[in-house]
């Protein structure tokens, strides 16, 4: 897509990675960078300042970044994209802990500002551990780098957004003294993810399925983000969050308020939150019953992944070894509307499971059982299941007469999905969120009254956990889960669908 000038106008830019020669930098940031480029999607003006302690040369960070992007991108590396791109990138060696280099920063930039045409503004990408988010921040603002009169200055910050609702929310106060709410883009890196933005689109331009979308047609809805990695290097951070805080109350939160939520009035980005918001809220009080009933936790034990032995979570690196970390999780739970009350949601996350997948599993109500079905066959119900990752794509399960016998009915499975690995074709979800953020649009960001309802939701089951004694490690690695996640559903007559 080639841009017009109106939209080139409105992207130009600096890019300021703190935290430019992170993981998260070379896996993701610059990939998605140079795809973008690739697809003619960034404009003419634009740098990229990369920040880090190290010493080293811009042309010494570009090289680390070429290598970097052999590995990771989508695109394979054509040498004029990268050359456009290279030449934008520019390494600042800085300790942003040092809260009197800010100043020069500043001139830094501004000096950039003019050489390369950037208008003054700018994205402030915070690719850094969370315990210094705040820190950036208070540089940023007393160098008067954020909320520009002539121009617009955007923060990026990455999850963990808070460690509970109190981190949070003084964090989310610290952060509203230097920008603007509309300003903040808090990345939930699955809300950039095709199928993600597909719910939406799935629901409200398909009479069949919006009009059956509720607790009268479907019986269940089951999400499942499951992972065959461990916690590899990351035992240190994770130790710490656990499968709730890593997964449930960011990205499964917002998986299940877009297949819950209200058609918003209209696809305005306050529109769709405000929609979204409403769904969190539903969801039933936490109440010690619920705890008891609905919430199982799980940790992998050491166990065979794809032919290799794998060890236990409590043997990772940086891991205790008598840890009552969760890296699994499986809840049941109502959300308290009109629409939805009575049909249950089921969820499920975990590390080292049988396989690394995302899926939505829409379980639509049975027909009674008076015409066809009434002897041996049993029914099975319409399933619609949207398939985040590795497959991209709908798969819909239907009945018809089977054309070979005369009685029989058969399953058909309709299936749109394609497998779509890393380097697959599909666009990757942080390409997409740059490219949101270049262009001012957040609404696959969360605004800060949703990540308040999560944590809300979230820090009632995190206490529960740490105060309950489970006998971890209670799961094998390369199974789905502790025995306990599948009495969830069969207490209710029901199973984990696996398509
Ligand atoms: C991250 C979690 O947010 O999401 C990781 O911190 C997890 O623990 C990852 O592995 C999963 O993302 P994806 O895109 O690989 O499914």
């Amino acid at each position: 897509m080639i841009l017009n000038s109106r939209t080139e106008k409105d992207l130009s830019a600096i890019f300021i990675i703190f935290g430019g020669t992170g993981d998260l930098t070379h896996r993701k940031l610059m990939p998605g960078l140079y795809n973008l480029i690739y697809d003619q999607l960034l404009p003419e003006h634009f740098s990229i300042v990369s920040i880090g302690r190290r010493d080293k040369t811009s042309e010494e960070y570009r090289d680390e970044i070429y290598k970097a992007l052999i590995k990771f991108s989508r695109n394979e590396i054509d040498s004029e994209y990268w050359n456009r791109l290279r030449e934008k990138i520019h390494y600042y060696r800085f300790d942003f802990r040092d809260m009197s280099g800010y100043d020069d920063l500043k001139t830094y930039l501004d000096k950039m500002d003019i050489k390369e045409k950037t208008k003054g503004n700018k994205v402030f990408y915070l690719a850094v551990a969370p315990e210094y988010f705040e820190t950036i921040v208070e540089g940023i603002q007393i160098s008067n780098m954020a909320n520009r009169k002539d121009a617009w200055s955007r923060l990026v910050i990455e999850k963990p957004f808070g460690k509970d609702l109190k981190t949070a929310s003084k964090l989310n106060e610290r952060i509203l003294e230097a920008f603007h709410e509309k300003d903040i883009y808090r990345i939930d890196h699955y809300l950039g993810k095709e199928m993600i933005q597909n719910i939406m689109v799935l629901r409200f331009t398909n009479l069949i399925f919006e009009s059956l979308w509720s607790n009268k047609f479907i019986d269940n809805v089951q999400i499942t983000l499951s992972e065959k990695h461990g916690v590899g290097t990351r035992g240190g951070y994770y130790e710490h969050s656990g499968a709730i805080r890593d997964m449930i109350q960011n990205h499964i939160i917002q998986i299940l308020s877009l297949v819950a939520m209200e058609p918003p009035i209209n696809l305005n980005t306050d529109s769709i939150r405000n929609e979204k918001l409403k769904v969190i809220q539903a969801i039933e009080d936490i109440t010690p019953e619920f705890l008891r009933n609905n919430v199982i936790f799980g940790q992998y034990d050491q166990g065979i992944i794809d032919g290799e032995k794998v060890i236990a979570y409590r043997d990772e690196i940086n891991v205790p070894k008598d840890s009552n970390t969760e890296t699994f999780v499986a809840l049941k739970l109502q959300v308290n509307n009109f629409r939805w009350a009575g049909t249950p949601f089921y969820i499920r996350t975990g590390k080292r499971l049988g396989s690394t997948s995302a899926e939505i599993v829409v379980q639509f109500k049975s027909l009674p059982n008076i015409l066809y079905f009434k002897d041996h066959n049993m029914q099975e119900p319409n399933l619609l299941v949207i398939r985040i990752q590795p497959n991209v794509g709908v798969f819909f399960q239907f009945n018809t007469k089977d054309f070979n016998t005369h009685n029989d009915i058969v399953t058909n499975k309709m299936d749109t999905s394609h497998i779509s690995h890393s380097q697959g074709n599909t666009p990757e979800a942080y390409e997409r969120l740059i490219y949101d953020i270049l262009r001012g649009d957040s609404t696959l960001f969360s605004r800060w009254d949703e990540v308040e309802a999560a944590w809300i939701f979230a820090d009632e089951i995190i206490k529960y956990r740490e105060q309950k004694r489970v006998q971890f490690p209670n799961y094998e690695s390369g199974t789905f889960g502790p025995m306990r996640s599948f009495e969830l559903l069969a207490r209710d007559g029901r199973e984990w669908w696996k398509i």
